[in-house]
């Protein structure tokens, strides 16, 4: 089946109010078509300004959750919370959150499933480390990550996922996976997919590439196993624009 594509733009801890109306404005002179969904994440104070202003099929999406319902967790957003103000998505997962605020595995499963029984769609996102990669672990790491949400996930949950594959040692450096090696990745997952949970889960899981995605080399990662991005500092800029015009 053809999974229809998706870019998301994880504006993560940037912009001031002044940023945010100028790449609103920017995404409302877009162009936008069925066959790609588009999301952005802006901080968590930027969130309702963004979804006010935006007048285009453009998701919001909420950079992390917490997995209690309410109450005494200072600083944190529960997933009731984001429903109720009318988000749709959430990053989970991402390698900030990993490795900068020691994320584990497991604290990152409880709250994909908070995510997805709240009713929101999961941007779960994995990757290895550049020594990991060096040292022949990709495979192993990122089935590990994925293994963590496949242990509290039903098959139906997954309708709810969108995996971002984003190798650490690309993200913010520059140093672009080429679509060989973002290609291998992705297919090797969706075999995961395919052996872990069902031929129909992995035939649908939209997986998705992050790390250095620009304009400039966004088209020649669009392989048959990488449904779109997750682009973090393009998609503070202009450039976002050309990512989603060639992102089929
Ligand atoms: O969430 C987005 C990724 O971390 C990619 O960031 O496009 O700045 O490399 P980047």
């Amino acid at each position: 089946m053809a999974r229809k594509a998706f870019v998301g733009g994880n504006w993560k801890c940037n912009g001031s109010m002044a940023d945010i109306q100028r790449l609103t404005e920017m995404l409302n002179a877009g162009e936008y078509h069925d066959n790609v969904e588009v999301v952005v994440a802006p901080t968590m104070l930027h969130i309702l300004p963004v979804m006010q202003a935006l007048k285009v099929p453009v998701g919001v999406s909420a950079q992390n959750c917490y997995f209690e319902k309410s109450g005494a967790f200072t600083g944190e957003l529960s997933t009731e919370i984001l429903v109720d103000a009318g988000l749709k998505y959430v990053i989970l997962g991402h390698s900030e959150r990993r490795h900068i605020l020691k994320e584990t595995d497991e604290m990152i499963a409880k709250k994909t499933k908070k995510a997805i029984d709240s009713g929101l769609t999961v941007i779960f996102c994995i990757g290895e480390l550049k020594e990991e990669r060096e040292t022949g672990k990709t495979e192993e790491v990122c089935f590990r990550q994925m293994e963590a949400v496949r242990a509290v996930l039903s098959e139906e949950d997954w309708k709810k996922v969108v995996v971002a594959y984003e190798p650490v040692w690309a993200i913010g450096t520059g140093l672009v996976a080429t679509p060989e090696q973002a290609q291998e990745t992705h297919k090797a997952l969706r075999a995961w997919a395919a052996e872990k949970v069902s031929k129909t889960v992995a035939e649908e899981l939209r997986i998705i590439y992050g790390g250095s995605v620009k304009g400039a080399n966004a088209e020649s990662l669009c392989t048959e196993d990488i449904d779109g991005f997750l682009v973090g500092g393009a998609s503070l800029q202009p450039d976002f624009m050309n990512i989603l015009k060639v992102t089929h």
